[in-house]
Formats: structure tokens, C-alpha cells, sequence
């Protein structure tokens, strides 16, 4: 189940029905999967850890995919023993926007996706197994892990190739250059 806090009050929500509905006030989408569809366990002989996950939420993906316009999905794990974990993760720990958005399940692990609301505060969305979040096309965010440094993820994407990080100012403004 997600938590979301507003940074600069402390105030939390993680009641299902109060996220989606505040995420969406900031155009955010929320959805909750059953996560149960996915046994490790049952993994047919032949078929790779990531075809299996993505065929567990196949019927979710394509559902999605027609109403928001995806056309490609993978599966990413980071975890503490990934070569260049820190590298990663400081490329994506600084408030940065999109050109598509960005879409993902969490299949395993967890964590913390730091969005700016219309508002212009910020809020945290820690996200667990089961939670989809997308956060839209130009909206300003940043994403780390928690404490165990691990998550397995859906990802969906307009166009892979296209999706790059564009570094932001809170106001929105471009950083530039060094
Ligand atoms: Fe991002």
C-alpha cells in the first residue's frame, strides 16, 4: 500500500481511495494491482524472470496501455548489489521532467517518488508491490529507494528510446548547463 506525504507539513495519507483522488488532483494516476497474480514460484522452466512477470500483468498493461497510449513495457530491479547503484540513483534524485510519462508497477521492493503538485509543494509517494503509479509527461519529480535498496518494477513507455531526464529548478526552470 502507498504513503504519501506532503514534505512540508509531515501530513500523511494511506488510505487507497484519499491517494488516488489527491494524486489525480495533481494529475498523477494511482492504481492498485493484484500483486498476488505474481508467484515466483510458478515460474515456468524456459521462461526468464522478466517475461514471467510481464505475462503475470499482461491484461493490466495492455488495459492501461490503450487508455494512456504506452507502446512498450519492461521490467527493471535495482538492489544493493547492481554495479553502479549510486551512479543510477543520482541520476534520477534530482527534480527533473519528462517528455512522456513516467509509468511503474512495483512488482517487489519499494520506493519513493517525490512529485510536485499544481500546488507547488512537494509531495512524497512511497510506493510498494501491488502500487502503479504514472507520473505525467512535464511534471516535475524525483525518485529514490528506501533504506533496503531495492525494487523490481513494470515500466511502460510511449517511445523507450525518448525517455530522458530534463533537470529542473523547483520553479521549473532549466538547470543549466555546467
Ligand atoms: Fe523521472
Amino acid at each position: 500500500m502507498p504513503i504519501v506525504t506532503k514534505q512540508s507539513t509531515g501530513e500523511r495519507l494511506t488510505d487507497i481511495a484519499a491517494i488516488a483522488s489527491a494524486l489525480a488532483t495533481h494529475g498523477v494516476v494511482y492504481e492498485r494491482w493484484d500483486i498476488g497474480k505474481y508467484d515466483p514460484a510458478a515460474r515456468p522452466e524456459g521462461t526468464t524472470e522478466q517475461e514471467y512477470v510481464l505475462a503475470s500483468f499482461a491484461k493490466e498493461v495492455a488495459t492501461i496501455s490503450q487508455a494512456r497510449g504506452y507502446k512498450a513495457a519492461d521490467v527493471i530491479a535495482l538492489h544493493p548489489e547492481t554495479p553502479n547503484l549510486d551512479v543510477l540513483l543520482a541520476k534520477f534524485d534530482k527534480e527533473h521532467t519528462h517528455s512522456e510519462d513516467e509509468v511503474r508497477f512495483v512488482v517487489s521492493g519499494r520506493g519513493v517518488f517525490a512529485v510536485r503538485g499544481v500546488d507547488g509543494e512537494m509531495y512524497d509517494v512511497e510506493v510498494h508491490p501491488g502500487d502503479l503509479l504514472a507520473v505525467p509527461e512535464g511534471t516535475q519529480h524525483w525518485f529514490t529507494l528506501c533504506d533496503d535498496r531495492h525494487i523490481q518494477c513494470i515500466r511502460l513507455f510511449t517511445d523507450p528510446g525518448g525517455w530522458v531526464a530534463s533537470y529542473v529548478n523547483p520553479d521549473g526552470s532549466p538547470v543549466a548547463a555546467n
